[in-house]
This record gives C-alpha cells, sequence and structure tokens, in this order.
C-alpha cells in the first residue's frame, strides 16, 4: 500500500495509504476457494463486466451479483467515525445507489447507535488513540461490533486490548468475516478473433520496474531488490527516490516494463495489495510477486500468470529468467493468457463498499460471535 503514497491513484485510496504509513508503529491456508463460503460478499463494482465474480481458476467458483438476497428487515450499518477522517458524505440510500444493496441503511449518524445492527470500527484510529470504542454506552446484545482494517498484522499495532470486543472483522484475509480483497479477476468474453498478443502492450522498453515510496531497509523487498539490480536493470520510482508519477502516469508507465516487481510491504497470509492488481495486471506487465507464499497467489489468479520470488534459488537465478523470458515472445505472451478470460478488478471505495456489504452477509453469519483474542486471530 505504501507505495501509493507518491502517485495517487484514487482520491480515496491515498489518504487510507499514506496516512497508516504516517502512523506505521512500529500463514496458513484456512480456506481453499473451493470451499469458501463468503460468495455473497465479493464485490462486483464493474457494471460493464459480466457480473460473475470468479476467485479460483481451477475451481472456478462464479457468483452472481444480481442473486444478493435480500432480507425482508432493513438492517442498519453504523460507521462510527471515517477511517483517516474522511468523510464520504453518504446518503441513506447510498449502498443501493451504489451497489444495488437494497434494505441496508448505511450512516454515520451516532445518535442510531442503539439502533444499529452492526457498527463498523476502522483500527489506526483506534490504535493510535484518536478514537474509543464506546464501551460506555448500554451495548445491545444482537448489535455486532466490526473490526475494520486492510494493513497486514506488521502494521495493525497491539491488538490485544480490544479481546473480546468485536464480534466480527472485516478485511483482506479471506478468512474474516467480512472479506475484501484489494482485487479480483472478474470474468469476461473478449471478441471472437482475439489473442493473447492483443492484450499485450506493444511497447516494453523497460525490463523491470518498480515504484517504491516507503522503502525500509529492513524490508524483504529492499534485500531483493539490491541483489536483483546487480544482475538486470530495474527502473525505479515512487517517492522513495523522488521521481514520484502523477496518477494518470502510473499504468502507461508500467505498461513500458516487461515486468513489475508487486514486492509487499510484508509477508502475511492474502496480504497481495493493488500492487499486484493494479500496478501490474492492469498496467500490463507480468508480476513478480513478493508476499505471502505461492500457494496463496494461486488461490488469486492463474499459476502461470506471474512470478514468484520464491522460485528461484537466487535473485542471480531469477534475473537470468526475466532476461530469458524477455527475449521469447512466446513464453512472455503466454503469462497473459488469463486475459483471455478476465480481467483484473479492484474495490471501488473501501470507506462505504465493503460496509454495505455488511448487508449482504447476514444469513452466514455465525451469531453470536465473539473475538475473545484478536490479536491471536490476526497473528495467526
Ligand atoms: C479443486 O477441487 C477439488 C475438489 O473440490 C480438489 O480435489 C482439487 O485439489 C482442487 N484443485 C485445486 C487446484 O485447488
Ligand atoms: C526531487 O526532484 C525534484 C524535481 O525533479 C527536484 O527539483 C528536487 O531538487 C529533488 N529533490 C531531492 C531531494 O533530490
Ligand atoms: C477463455 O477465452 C477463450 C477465448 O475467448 C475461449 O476460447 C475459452 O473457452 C475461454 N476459457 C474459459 C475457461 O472460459
Ligand atoms: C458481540 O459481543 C458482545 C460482547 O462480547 C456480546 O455481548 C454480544 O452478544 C455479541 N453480539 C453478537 C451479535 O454476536
Amino acid at each position: 500500500m505504501a507505495d501509493l503514497c507518491s502517485h495517487r491513484w484514487t482520491i480515496l485510496a491515498v489518504p487510507l495509504v499514506c496516512l497508516t504509513l504516517v502512523g506505521s508503529l512500529l500463514v496458513h491456508w484456512p480456506t481453499l476457494l473451493n470451499t469458501f463460503q463468503r460468495p455473497k460478499l465479493l464485490p462486483n463494482p464493474n457494471p460493464i463486466l459480466k457480473s460473475t465474480i470468479t476467485f479460483n481458476i481451477a475451481n472456478v467458483t462464479t457468483i452472481e451479483s444480481s442473486t444478493i438476497p435480500v432480507n425482508a428487515t432493513t438492517t442498519t450499518v453504523l460507521i462510527w467515525y471515517w477511517a483517516f477522517g474522511f468523510n464520504q458524505g453518504i446518503r441513506e440510500n447510498v449502498c443501493k445507489d451504489r451497489f444495488g444493496i437494497t434494505n441496508c441503511i448505511l450512516t454515520d449518524d451516532r445518535s442510531l447507535f442503539s439502533k444499529a445492527d452492526f457498527i463498523v470500527f476502522h483500527n489506526r484510529e483506534l490504535i493510535t488513540g484518536q478514537q474509543r470504542l464506546p464501551l460506555h454506552l448500554p451495548r445491545p446484545q444482537n448489535q455486532g461490533w466490526v473490526w475494520f482494517s486492510m494493513e497486514s498484522p506488521a502494521n495493525n499495532g497491539n491488538l490485544r486490548p480490544f479481546a473480546g470486543k468485536f464480534n466480527y472483522t472485516m478485511s483482506y484475509r479471506r478468512d474474516a468475516d467480512f472479506f475484501m480483497p484489494y482485487g479480483w479477476l472478474a470474468s469476461r468474453n473478449v471478441a471472437p478473433g482475439m489473442t493473447v498478443e492483443d492484450f499485450i502492450p506493444k511497447k516494453k522498453s523497460h525490463l523491470a520496474c518498480w515504484i517504491v515510496s516507503n522503502y525500509a531497509r529492513h524490508h524483504e523487498r529492499t534485500r531483493v531488490y539490491n541483489r536483483l539490480k546487480q544482475v538486470i536493470n530495474v527502473e525505479v520510482y515512487g517517492g522513495a527516490v523522488n521521481r514520484s508519477l502523477a496518477r494518470e502516469h502510473v499504468l502507461p508507465t508500467i505498461s513500458h516494463c516487461y515486468f513489475y516487481l508487486a514486492f509487499e510491504n510484508s509477508k502475511f497470509q492474502d496480504y497481495i495489495t493493488e500492487k499486484l492488481w493494479k500496478n501490474a495486471l492492469q498496467g500490463g506487465a507480468v508480476p513478480v510477486v513478493l508476499g505471502p507464499p505461492r500457494k496463496n497467489y494461486e488461490a488469486m489468479i492463474p499459476k502461470d500468470s506471474f512470478i514468484h520470488v520464491d522460485d528461484f534459488e537466487s535473485e542471480e537465478e531469477l534475473g537470468q529468467f526475466l532476461k530469458e523470458l524477455a527475449g521469447d515472445r512466446e513464453r512472455y505472451a503466454s503469462y497473459f493468457k488469463w486475459k483471455l478470460n478476465y480481467t483484473a478488478a479492484e474495490t471501488s471505495n473501501w470507506f462505504v463498499e465493503p460496509q454495505c456489504r455488511i448487508c449482504t452477509k447476514l444469513t452466514t453469519l455465525q451469531r453470536p460471535k465473539v473475538y475473545r483474542d484478536l490479536q491471536s486471530w490476526e497473528w495467526k
């Protein structure tokens, strides 16, 4: 997420990311996707796409967003405070207007506390002390308190004080009660006769590119980069090297690169961010990923669509492989096969969309439920 600061993706993502860094303190596979049971929460923000969303290529799980069941009663979701202070100026009908979710009231009006079915608390403000849980108010038995974070455990602070306080979690993790991935592959049909080559940006002038704003010596990605650049040329952009890209230049710049280093700031289960979904996959470069194990990526994207740092004994070997691959057109093109069936999508608005999607998840939600040890859940 860090890299966003420098190149300004979206008005919404930037504050989330940048403030996270400023305030920065500091893996097992529970569910294969074929056993994944939270389809109703999957986002489908792009109406142009067919309304099917697929997370697993091998065991295709498709969901028709139009079949989201609607409860007869209205659900009220209260946002106790806006993440990073970014008031979205929502109206009561926002869930229906933007996502077609009916019988769902999203509000930031604290006077609705006693009526709210769910209250969402963004973690950052809690751990910095800017906000507090309303423990002094009489809490209705059926009310669900939702802990929300899109950060990895490395940047979520100490969660021990929240033991026994939250009923649900909302995060990029697939085992969260409300799963909100950074991105996903959405099905599509391409025009007959189109080939993989039609989806590969034509002008490739750089072998490998990397955008980085949060450059820390202790990051594993920094060590990998330092060794890799001795083998191949890596074009580096971003605040860390005083070479920030304006938002509109990010994807065009990446499109000129054969490979994009989608290196996460920390390695945690499911922590696969816009570095993959947006920068690499939408930018038209083959992702070289550093993050959770290969298997974790394979649950999200086809196994032949990316290169994993762990696949190589050394950066030397990785660099040599990238050079060879860039010179072998047919093999290079094979990494884009997924484009014939999918397009890379990302969530439209983290401040509103997952909150609305709470209302689509009611029937499968465990209740009552309490996170007696949120810290252990976070680090398991
Ligand atoms: C697909 O699902 C089947 C049964 O549900 C399982 O045996 C198989 O290992 C899965 N394949 C992959 C690639 O996940
Ligand atoms: C950063 O880049 C800008 C524009 O290229 C330049 O004016 C400025 O001096 C640079 N700052 C540093 C610290 O190198
Ligand atoms: C993927 O797209 C190609 C080209 O349109 C088509 O021939 C193929 O059947 C599709 N595969 C799947 C699994 O949908
Ligand atoms: C949420 O947790 C509280 C406190 O532990 C508990 O009293 C309440 O019943 C729980 N509510 C739900 C809906 O699980």
